[in-house]
């Protein structure tokens, strides 16, 4: 029997932290092996904010070399640019026809954005209609994503089923598939750890930068345990160890900050080696993508026909 089919994709957007990593990218690399992966370099999603050509093509290269760092493998997942796919635009347009402004403007991304800005541009407004095209042209089964994607996910779902109400049954309605129970990931001020707070432990961390992250981890504690230090502590190892650790260090935070640089080190390492042997592999990252890319492009094209036809674009056949 085929496999399900798994759709998602990240923005290239800057070196992915812990927080993207457990908080979504973990789940890609969980799930190749059981799904059809399509996993794509949200790249038009990332022009609505970066209008720089190097820093855009930097940004998508280091993405396809984090993907395959964390270990996804390209003989098993389809890693492609967004951008080679060119359907996906043609259908985002079909869908902001049949979607109400009002509709988008109750998206809480949209609504985040105009609380910052008041000059938003339109691929801000209609970005989720662009990613229900990347789902829905795929027929996606399942779409990991983190908890922040929920909305758009369920965007997505509604306008499959309103092409489906007004043009017959094209789109399956994906499942999203979100890990609920992974709590936020807190970065080294205790906040939520994110770009936009400075506060990251990046994902492909030098020695060096896991140890000066490390040690300015902000060390709240509660009855001698440093609850920040061990928050992060406890993405990476089993709770049973960490708390006798944490038990038999009680109090002693250099202790404990030595012990996590030590175990980030050996959880970081394979995976930074990982992705610069790949760096390093010549031509071989490239011609992977522009490989995926054809492939997805035939994949596509049946279902672009079908929605072209069910709409009345196509008077011939
Ligand atoms: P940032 O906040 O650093 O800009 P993004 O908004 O680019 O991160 O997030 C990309 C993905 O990583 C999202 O799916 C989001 O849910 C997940 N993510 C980001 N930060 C965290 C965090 N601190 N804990 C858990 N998941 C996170
Ligand atoms: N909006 C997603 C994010 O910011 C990226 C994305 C674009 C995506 N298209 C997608 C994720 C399709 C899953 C499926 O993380």
């Amino acid at each position: 029997m085929a496999k399900k089919i798994l759709v998602s994709g990240v923005k290239p957007t800057g070196r992915p932290h812990l927080g993207n990593y457990f908080g979504a990218l973990k789940q890609f690399v969980d799930l190749q092996n059981e799904y059809d992966s399509r996993i794509f370099v949200a790249n038009l999603h990332a022009l609505t904010s970066v209008t720089d050509k190097s820093e855009l093509e930097k940004n998508t290269k280091d993405l396809v070399l984090d993907y395959l760092g964390i270990g996804l493998d390209p003989k098993r997942a389809t890693i492609y640019l967004q951008s080679d796919v060119p359907h996906v635009t043609e259908l985002a347009w079909i869908f902001e026809c049949i979607t109400t402004v009002p509709y988008l403007e109750r998206a809480h991304a949209f609504k985040d954005a105009e609380t910052k800005n008041k000059e938003i541009n339109a691929g801000v407004f209609n970005y989720p209609l662009l990613m229900s095209a990347d789902i829905l042209v795929h027929d996606a089964d399942v779409v990991p994503v983190g908890k922040d994607q929920k909305q758009h996910l369920e965007i997505s779902r509604d306008t499959g089923e309103k092409f489906n109400r007004l043009f017959g049954e094209t789109f399956k309605l994906p499942e999203p598939l979100i890990l609920e129970d992974v709590a936020t990931v807190p970065g080294t001020d205790g906040q939520k750890m994110s770009k936009s707070y400075g506060n990251i432990i990046p994902l492909f961390a030098t020695d060096k930068e896991i140890e000066e992250s490390v040690m300015s981890i902000v060390t709240d504690s509660s009855a001698g345990v440093p609850t920040n230090v061990y928050a992060i502590h406890s993405l990476i190892r089993d709770k049973e160890s960490l708390d006798k650790l944490y038990e038999e260090n009680r109090g002693k935070y250099k202790d404990l900050k030595e012990a996590l640089i030590q175990d980030l080190k050996s959880f970081i390492g394979p995976m930074r080696e990982r992705r610069k042997e790949w760096e390093e592999s010549g031509d071989k990252v490239r011609d992977i993508v522009v490989e995926a890319g054809h492939k997805m492009r035939q994949v596509v094209h049946s279902k672009m026909m079908e929605v072209r036809k069910r709409t009345g674009l196509i008077h011939h056949e």
